[in-house]
């Protein structure tokens, strides 16, 4: 009978996944790593994943902003792992530099769920994310089928060392290769954010006095790219394709500004879904595919929503 309390409290701190766990009401801290709030796609997953929590009262949600700063999101998942969070969510900046620290707090046993980006390696438990590879092919398609399969394409690309990144780029290239009339006549990174976009279409404008087609790797770039051409007067001829399906960007397709996007699901709701379902002990796939969708000229007043958050 001694040794009760202590028995108590080893069942009170029952790992999560026992059922024990899920049986006494315990609550469990989960750790939230973004890799930045500087854009609304960034902000949107962030507000789905609370507003789902909510649905939840037995998980708290601990946010950190890691600042576009791979080294501070590296601190922050290390600082989650002090904290002894029961869970680890992450969407990381890039793959290589954020792998480590997902490692280290993945090894002392706490569940992590990579979202949108991915890490290196398999030291996760579940993966949630759209195929990139199928936007940047789907991308492609339909800038040859809108070209004629001809014509001087700009590329914005997002932060090099993220996996979108990489997958928008070579699905794109993967779908205009058997159009030998298309030509990327400039590549560059724009960070994916739309103001270094912004000032890449000016340089573009100036260097190339035809352009036929911007294909951005999301949309705040699209957009700042078409700014960057509306100023200079050259909007009119040039085909502007983004990715993430954010409002903005569908309301200037609806007034014909751009010209497609592709969804690119924010999966912050989902990501505390699985949360809830690994902490209670459940079953969660290691690989989780949300879907995508294209939206152009024919389709995007359907789904343009003037209240939407995002
Ligand atoms: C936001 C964002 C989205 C994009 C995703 C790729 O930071 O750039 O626009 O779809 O990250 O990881």
């Amino acid at each position: 009978m001694r040794h009760a309390p202590l028995l108590l409290l080893l069942v009170g701190l029952g790992a999560p996944g026992c059922s024990d766990a899920k049986d006494s009401g315990r609550r469990f801290v989960v750790g939230f790593s973004q890799s930045t709030l500087e854009d609304p796609w960034r902000v949107a997953m962030v507000e789905a994943a609370k507003a789902e929590a909510r649905n939840h009262p037995r998980l708290e949600l601990r946010i950190a902003d890691g600042g576009n700063d791979n080294q501070k999101q590296a601190s922050d998942v290390d600082n989650f792992a002090v904290q002894g969070v029961d869970l680890l969510i992450i969407s990381p900046r890039e793959a290589e530099p954020l792998t480590p620290a997902v490692e280290r707090i993945h090894r002392k046993g706490t569940p992590v769920i990579v979202l949108d980006r991915e890490i290196a390696g398999d030291a996760y438990t579940c993966f949630i994310g759209a195929s990139n590879l199928e936007i940047g092919r789907e991308a492609g398609k339909f800038i040859a089928e809108r070209l004629g399969g001809k014509g001087r394409i700009v590329e914005i690309e997002g932060i090099p060392g993220a996996t979108p990144t990489q997958e928008r780029r070579g699905g794109m290239h993967e779908a205009i290769a058997g159009h030998p009339g298309l030509e990327v006549v400039l590549a560059q990174p724009g960070d994916y954010k739309r103001g270094p976009a912004q000032t890449i279409m000016e340089n573009a404008l100036q260097a190339h006095p035809r352009i036929d087609c911007v294909y951005a790797h999301n949309d705040e770039m699209a957009i700042g790219a078409w700014q960057a051409a509306e100023a200079a007067g050259r909007a009119q001829g040039i085909v502007f394709v983004g990715v993430d399906g954010q409002k903005e960007a569908l309301r200037l397709i609806v007034e014909g500004k751009l010209h497609a996007t592709f969804v690119y699901p924010t999966c912050g709701k989902e990501a505390v879904q699985a949360a809830a379902r690994i902490l209670e002990g459940q079953p969660v796939e290691k690989r989780i595919r949300l879907k995508t969708a294209a939206i152009t000229g024919a389709n995007a007043k359907g789904m343009y929503d003037p209240k939407a958050p995002f």
